[in-house]
């Protein structure tokens, strides 16, 4: 490695993203919203799963080499319901890939980064997951994942 990446890495000493693994969007409707990316964008249904103890009902997408997850509410008392009532749909996060998210949190913890989740989760379509607070992200809901 480059002496000047090498010191420019131990100086942020934060995590390591891969890239942008998805961009997650809330919907009211995930028929209409699929069919409008598949419509537009040419995109290809990777998964569909309702999680009910997530309240959600969440569809992943490929669009080209990139991915869009989508979020429909199973409820108003649910995270993507609370978020549609406040704020209608539209953009709701983005999941940076991490080698992993173990190792990743603990970076960010001792940061002093607010998290929601202080420890990795079994997220959407059996990914390993955790969320960042939007505070720490200038306002945007982040999500970090490993796809293992
Ligand atoms: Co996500």
């Amino acid at each position: 490695m480059p002496r000047a990446a090498e010191q420019r890495r131990c100086s942020i000493g934060g995590v390591e993203a891969r890239g942008i693994h998805h961009l997650g969007m809330a919907v009211d409707d995930l028929d209409q919203a699929v069919a409008t990316y598949e419509r537009l964008f040419g995109a290809e249904l990777e998964h569909r799963e309702t999680v009910p103890d997530q309240g959600v009902e969440a569809a992943s997408l490929r669009v080209g080499g990139a991915r869009v997850e989508l979020l429909a509410s199973l409820g108003e008392e649910t995270p993507v319901g609370k978020f549609l009532a406040k704020r209608g749909p539209g953009m709701h996060h983005v999941a940076y890939e991490v080698a992993d998210v173990g190792e990743a949190l603990d970076e960010l913890s001792a940061k002093g980064t607010e998290l929601i989740d202080e420890r990795p989760r079994r997220g959407l379509f059996g990914l390993e997951v955790a969320f960042l607070h939007p505070d720490a992200v200038h306002g945007v809901l982040a999500e970090i994942v490993s796809s293992g």
